[in-house]
């Protein structure tokens, strides 16, 4: 197959590729940007594992192609912060021990994240709702709900 050259912005940065018509998002971030921060579980749009925000909002990025992010702006789990400045979300996840495994987490971070920009005051249904597409197998989402309702408090209230 040919391959067709894209432009889009990545966690604010922009790249230009070519790529296979078939390549998903998920594995083009992976591969060819090398941000290894986005998991892939399922492969079939169930676990939520790959989600990351394509104009402003969340998406499965196993079952998105690269061509159709061709002109957006696609944030990874890596744009959230750095390791030593964490972003009031992942800060969360670290005070409320939101994880263990790791492996949903950056899908989990980046539900959260497009959904609390949206929603700054929600109640713990709404959490719970919103993330009945992210499945953990470790935690037993109490602490991912913790969390989320801390950040969502540091969100209104910065410190
Ligand atoms: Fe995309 Fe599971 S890997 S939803
Ligand atoms: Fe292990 Fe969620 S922390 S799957």
């Amino acid at each position: 197959m040919t391959a067709r050259t894209i432009t889009l912005q990545v966690n604010g940065r922009k790249v230009e590729a070519d790529v296979e018509p078939r390549t998903n998002l998920a594995d083009f971030l992976r591969t060819a940007l090398k941000l290894t921060g986005t998991h892939v579980g399922c492969e079939h749009g169930v676990c939520g594992a790959c989600t990351v925000i394509v104009d402003g909002h969340a998406a499965r990025s196993c079952l998105m192609l690269a061509v159709q992010a061709d002109g957006a702006e696609v944030e990874t789990v890596e744009g959230l912060g750095r390791v030593d400045a964490l972003s009031p979300l992942q800060q969360a996840f670290s005070d409320c021990h939101a994880l263990q495994c790791g492996f949903c987490t950056p899908g989990m971070l980046m539900t959260l994240e497009s959904y609390l920009r949206e929603h700054p005051a929600p109640s713990r249904d709404e959490i719970r709702d919103v993330l009945s597409g992210n499945i953990c197998r470790c935690t037993g989402y109490q602490g991912i709900v913790d969390a989320a309702m801390q950040a969502a408090a540091a969100r209104r209230e910065p410190r």
